[in-house]
């Protein structure tokens, strides 16, 4: 049979313990799971993409069936490319909805192959995002409890105050 592929898309700029625990739980759904680095045109970036896929690299190691990879494109090409079914999706709160609503019927149409999968974050999770977590560390405060210990270090090294 198939391998069921699925695929984490985000900006994980940086990777924190909510997108953790999607992608742990996404990896207990489906064959393999690609967590991909992409480009979203809302955003400036902190860190650039091999910073980004190496913090990935770097929290996901203990599971076995996950894969890192970054990609600088349309997220149904990439799909499509990797014979994925599933593309999955965290949602924390009802703000993210319309937003991912939109792009997962966009990317049915661009790519009628691929399912948009949504995982509800778990409760500790809620408030939990990126921006939060750059924030907190660039006026000194402590992150240890939002992101893997695995990659403290090096956010630390990039946005700690001098
Ligand atoms: O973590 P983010 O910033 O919410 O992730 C959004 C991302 C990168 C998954 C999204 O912007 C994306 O899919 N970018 C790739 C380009 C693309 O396919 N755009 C059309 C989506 S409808």
């Amino acid at each position: 049979m198939n391998k069921r592929i699925a695929i984490c898309p985000g900006s994980f700029d940086c990777i924190t313990l909510g997108h953790l625990d999607i992608i742990s739980r996404a990896a207990n759904m489906f064959d393999e799971i690609i967590v991909v680095a992409m480009n979203n045109v809302k955003k400036e970036y902190t860190f650039t993409p091999e910073e980004r896929v190496e913090m990935i690299k770097k929290s996901t190691s203990d599971i076995k069936n996950v894969r890192v990879d970054m990609y600088d494109g349309l997220l149904a090409d990439y799909a499509a490319k990797k014979g994925a079914c599933a593309i999955i999706k965290g949602l924390r709160a009802m703000s993210d909805f319309e937003y991912e609503f939109q792009m997962a019927l966009t990317n049915k149409k661009l790519n009628p192959k691929v399912e948009t999968v949504f995982l509800t974050t778990s409760a500790q999770n809620m408030y939990l995002s990126s921006s939060m977590v750059k924030q907190i560390v660039s006026m000194g405060g402590d992150i240890s409890d939002f992101v893997p210990p695995a990659i403290l270090g090096d956010i630390l090294k990039k946005l700690s105050p001098k």
